[in-house]
């Protein structure tokens, strides 16, 4: 039943939708970084890289993507629960990632909670490496 599914280019036309199924997801963490404000700029700067996923013009996936010129950078992949299970995750990322090779980045990194279970396995499942070498550090400015 996949053929029906939709996969577009995100655009900040959808963003009150994406917003409330960020806040519905269980292992998004929503920020101030997710404004309006900050992803209009973020999809003004990466524009081809980010994809929303629509069934029977419900949204029920989405993946944030872009980089910074050097490395590419993948935030809030997300299916809703019901829809889980059916590869939309792992086109959604291919998708992002397809995008990220067009424009001449080579590796991507992203972050995850470490208590996220249904995250580290899917990307454990879907090919990603787990570092063990990293940590964050972030800073408020
Ligand atoms: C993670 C998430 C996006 C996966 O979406 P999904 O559409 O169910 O994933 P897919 O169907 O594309 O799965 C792709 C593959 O990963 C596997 N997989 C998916 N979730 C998995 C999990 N929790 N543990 C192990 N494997 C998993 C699938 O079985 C499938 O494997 P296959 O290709 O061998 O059949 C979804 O569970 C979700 O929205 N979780 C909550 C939000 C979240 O935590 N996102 C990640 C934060 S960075």
């Amino acid at each position: 039943m996949n053929n029906t599914l939709q996969f577009e280019r995100m655009t900040i036309k959808s963003y009150g939708e994406i917003y409330d199924m960020w806040n519905s997801i269980q292992g998004i963490g929503v920020s101030d970084a997710d404004s309006k404000e900050a992803i209009e700029r973020y999809l003004e700067r990466n524009p081809s890289s980010s994809f929303v996923c629509y069934e029977e013009n419900k949204l029920i996936g989405t993946i944030l993507c872009g980089h910074d010129g050097r490395r590419g950078y993948i935030h809030h992949t997300c299916v809703l629960p019901e829809y889980r299970g059916r590869n939309i995750g792992k086109t959604l990322v291919e998708k992002a990632l397809e995008e990220l090779k067009k424009e001449g980045i080579n590796k991507c990194h992203l972050f995850v909670f470490y208590d996220n279970e249904l995250g580290n396995g899917f990307w454990n499942n879907v090919g990603w490496e787990k570092r063990s070498d990293l940590l964050i550090y972030s800073k408020r400015i």
